[in-house]
C-alpha cells in the first residue's frame, strides 16, 4: 500500500471516531433530558451494590394487573405442622386493594407462582396476610422464607364475597380445612360491623385437632362477638371432647331461618356436593349460597384457560359464585 493510501484510511478512520463520539455524546444527551430513571444499562450492571436496584418501579408501569410487585416478608407465624401465616407489605408502601374472597399470584423466581387467597381484611392499609399450606415446590421455599425476604406479588384478582348484599341477612360459614383461609377476611371484615348483620354461625371441619387454623381468633370470635362456633374433626382423637363427624353432621341439629340465611361455603371439592344436599334439607335456596371454587390457575386473569369450567373462567368469574349460577354446569361441582 502506497503511503498516499494509508494516510487517508488513518484520516479517514480518525473522522469516523470523532463522529462516533459526537454522537453517543448527543444520544447521552438526549437519555438524560427524556429520562426521569436510570437509563437500562445501568440498572442491572453499573448501579454500585449499596444502591438499592428498584428493577419494578423505575421501568414498568406498576399499577398494570399483568405486572408482579415486589414485596416483604414484615412476620412469619407458625399456625399448625403445615401452614403458615405470613404478614406481607409493598416495597411500594401501597395497599394491596383487595376485597374479601380475592387471591393473589405470589412468585419465588426460580421457584414458580402460585395463587394464594388474602386472608386479612380489607381494612390493613399497609400490609396483607396470606396463609399457606406447603404442598410442593413454591409453597415449601415460601415455608423457607423469613422476615425481611423478599417475593413477588400481583393481583389482587378474581370476584370475591358479596359483602353488602349480606348486610340485614343472617350468615352460616361453612369451611372444611384451608377453607377457612378465605372465609377469615369475610368473616373478620362482617366482625368489623357487627351490627350490621344477623345471627352468625361458623361449622368448621378438620381431620385432626392439630389442622385448627387460627385457634385463638375462633374463640376470641366465640366469646365476643356473638357468634356461634362449632368445629368437628373427621374421626375421634385421644384428647378431643368436641363434635366428631364431617362438617355436615353438625347442620341437622341447627335451627335456621331459610327467609333469611345466606351461606357461605369454602372447602375442598369433595365437601361441596354433601354440604350443598343437606342445606337442601334446610330449604335453603341456591341463591342464597355462596361458594369458592379452587382450579389450577396460572395466569389468574382470563388469558391462559387452565381454570375453565365448560364456559367460565373460574379466575375471572369467580372463585366465588352463587350456587344458583353454576349449578348447572357439569364440572363445576
Ligand atoms: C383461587 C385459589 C386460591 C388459593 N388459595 C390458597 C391459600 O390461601 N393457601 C394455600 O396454601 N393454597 C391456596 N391455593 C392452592 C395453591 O395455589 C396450591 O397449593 C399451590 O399452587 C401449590 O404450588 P406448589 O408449587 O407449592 O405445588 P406444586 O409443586 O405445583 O404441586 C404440589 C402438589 O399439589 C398439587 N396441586 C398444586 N396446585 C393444585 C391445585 N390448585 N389444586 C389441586 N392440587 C394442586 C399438585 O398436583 C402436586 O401434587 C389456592 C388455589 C387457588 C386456585
Ligand atoms: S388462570 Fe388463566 S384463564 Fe384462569
Amino acid at each position: 500500500m502506497s503511503s498516499l493510501k494509508r494516510q487517508i484510511k488513518t484520516e479517514v478512520k480518525k473522522m469516523r471516531s470523532i463522529e462516533m463520539q459526537k454522537l453517543r455524546s448527543y444520544e447521552d444527551k438526549k437519555m438524560r433530558r427524556n429520562s426521569t430513571s436510570q437509563p437500562l444499562n445501568l440498572l442491572t450492571s453499573e448501579i454500585p451494590a449499596s444502591q438499592p436496584r428498584n428493577l419494578s418501579t423505575s421501568i414498568f408501569d406498576i399499577s398494570s394487573p399483568y405486572i408482579s410487585r415486589l414485596a416483604k416478608i414484615e412476620r412469619v407465624a407458625r399456625l399448625t405442622e403445615k401452614e403458615r401465616l405470613f404478614t406481607i407489605a409493598f416495597e411500594d408502601k401501597k395497599t394491596l386493594g383487595h376485597s374479601p374472597g380475592q387471591f393473589i399470584m405470589l412468585s419465588i423466581p426460580g421457584y414458580g407462582e402460585a395463587p394464594i387467597s388474602v386472608s386479612s381484611t380489607p381494612n390493613k392499609r399497609n400490609t396483607f396476610e396470606l396463609c399457606v399450606r406447603a404442598v410442593g415446590n413454591l409453597t415449601n421455599a415460601l415455608h423457607n422464607l423469613t422476615k425481611g425476604d423478599r417475593l413477588w406479588i400481583r393481583g389482587p384478582y378474581g370476584k370475591g364475597f358479596p359483602v353488602e348484599e349480606l348486610k340485614g341477612k343472617d350468615l352460616l360459614f361453612i369451611a372444611g380445612g384451608i377453607g377457612l383461609v378465605p372465609m377469615r377476611s369475610l368473616i373478620k371484615t362482617v366482625l368489623s360491623e357487627r351490627p350490621s348483620y344477623g345471627k352468625i354461625k361458623l361449622l368448621y371441619g378438620v381431620k385432626s385437632p392439630d389442622e385448627i387454623l387460627f385457634k385463638d381468633e375462633l374463640s376470641e370470635w366465640q366469646q365476643t362477638a356473638s357468634m356461634n362456633v362449632s368445629i368437628t374433626i373427621d374421626k375421634p382423637y385421644p384428647e378431643w371432647k368436641g363434635n366428631t363427624g364431617v362438617v355436615t353432621t353438625l347442620l341437622p341439629p341447627l335451627k335456621i331461618d331459610e327467609t333469611k340465611t345466606v351461606v357461605i361455603v369454602v372447602g375442598p371439592p369433595v365437601m361441596y356436593k354433601y354440604v350443598i344436599m343437606s342445606l337442601g334439607d334446610k330449604r335453603i335456596a341456591g341463591h342464597d349460597i355462596y361458594l369458592s371454587l379452587e382450579r389450577r390457575m396460572k395466569c389468574g386473569l382470563g388469558k391462559c384457560g387452565h381454570c375453565q369450567i365448560n364456559s367460565i373462567y373460574v379466575c375471572q368469574e369467580g372463585p366465588v359464585f352463587r350456587l344458583s349460577d353454576i349449578r348447572y354446569l357439569r364440572e363445576a361441582i
